[in-house]
């Protein structure tokens, strides 16, 4: 990376305002239902503090659209980051107002503080100057380390870094590692594997990786934008009719490329969205009238293992069904299970495709599951990201 990071920067004794996402996923009684992202910000903080630095973290959580809703509180978070470093959290009120600066000024070398969550104002997604201004008055060093926010240009992932010297933390700087050496010297062959629901969510990506990629594996939701755009009929299943010739067109490319696109042979589809509705698995071809598909099949399960088994390197987002209902979790799982078992480098992206491998149990067996979701395909779009354009250059 050619950017500065916490290593290039003398930022002993100093006053560091970090970025975080701590934008966890949380139940109804604010339990965080998955803590991946808080463990990921750890080695910076912890840096941080062997550098006797007096740490001011930040983060959104949710999207409360500029007004404070205590439902998207912080506070969860500090007491997660409290049980996980052992610490205490010093947990501000608010973000740049009286309590957030006046905790801000009184905090000592070796201790952490949380401001509130940054989009309780306006001013954070507006990327407003004054209000990056006073996030920075409170500091001497900008540190990034949100790169799941990365694809954001707004106040605290950007804006900020022009009023004090900005760096990035040490997640950034392994994101961009794994995701870049996969994107731009990948040992080959080189798979990916898109799911997901929508044609629309994931065709730069697909038309970014046509130009790496030896093979393309499609499955999940939008598969049925490219059954229908083959001239097929596909029921009730999820389809975009004003992206078929983007599915179109990108099958063209996967052909002009030499790149073998793979589709689903079979699906399994259901007769209702929920989770024990009638199902049944037919070839992709014959999806009848009123089903929907929500899985791909065995035959595409067998199929897509054993081109996965070949790989190298394989870049995984999305999931290639409806992996919240267990019944239809098995497309999903399988290629998991598969991507565990090979010797060879994988990275998931993070979302969804994240989530699904947690949830399996194989997080472990990875090399790498990003943090980011939309920043993680931004960046595979080939995408520059404003979070850190930002920084200094080496
Ligand atoms: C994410 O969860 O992908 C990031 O935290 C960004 O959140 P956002 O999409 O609300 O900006």
């Amino acid at each position: 990376m050619n950017k500065k990071t916490v290593k290039d920067i003398d930022l002993k004794n100093k006053k560091v305002l970090v970025r975080c996402d701590f934008n966890v996923p949380m139940d109804e009684e604010k339990n965080i239902t998955d803590n991946a992202r808080i463990v990921a910000a750890l080695p910076t903080i912890k840096y941080l503090l062997e550098n006797n630095c007096a740490i001011i973290l930040c983060s959104h959580l949710g999207r409360p659209k500029g007004e404070v809703k205590p439902e998207f509180s912080l506070k969860p978070v500090a007491k997660e980051l409290s049980k996980l470093l052992d610490k205490e959290i010093i947990m501000a009120n608010d973000v740049i107002g009286e309590d957030a600066k006046s905790k801000a000024e009184n905090l000592q070398p070796g201790e952490i503080m949380l401001l509130e969550n940054v989009r309780f104002h306006r001013e954070e997604t507006d990327n407003n100057p004054e209000f990056s201004k006073e996030l920075a008055s409170m500091a001497e060093i900008y540190v990034n380390d949100a790169f799941g926010a990365a694809h954001r240009a707004h106040a605290s992932t950007a804006g900020v870094a022009a009023y004090l010297p900005a760096v990035s933390g040490f997640l950034i700087e392994k994101e961009l590692q794994f995701l870049g050496n996969a994107l731009n010297n990948p040992e080959r062959p080189f798979v990916a594997i898109m799911g997901g629901a929508k044609v629309s969510d994931k065709i730069g990506v697909i038309d970014s990786l046509l130009e790496k990629v030896d093979t393309l594996i499609i499955g999940g939701g939008m598969a049925y934008t490219f059954f229908k755009a083959q001239g097929y009929e596909v029921g009730n299943s999820i389809c975009e009719l004003d992206k078929l010739d983007l599915a179109k067109e990108a099958m063209k490319k996967a052909e002009e490329k030499g790149v073998k696109l793979m589709l689903p042979v079979d699906t399994k589809i259901g007769k209702e969205f929920k989770p024990d509705t009638e199902s049944k698995t037919v070839a992709w071809t014959e999806i009848p009238e009123g089903w929907e598909g929500f899985d791909i099949g065995e035959e595409s399960i067998k199929m897509f293992e054993e081109e996965i088994k070949k790989a190298k390197t394989v870049v995984w987002n999305g999931p290639l069904g409806l992996f919240e209902f267990d019944q239809f979790a098995i497309g999903t799982n399988s290629i998991a299970k598969v991507l565990a078992e090979i010797d060879a480098t994988t990275i998931i992206g993070g979302g969804d495709s994240a989530a699904a491998v947690r949830k399996a149990g194989l997080e472990d067996k990875m090399t790498h599951i990003s943090t980011g979701g939309g920043a993680s395909l931004e960046f595979l779009e080939g995408k520059k990201l404003p979070g850190i354009e930002c920084l200094l250059e080496k």
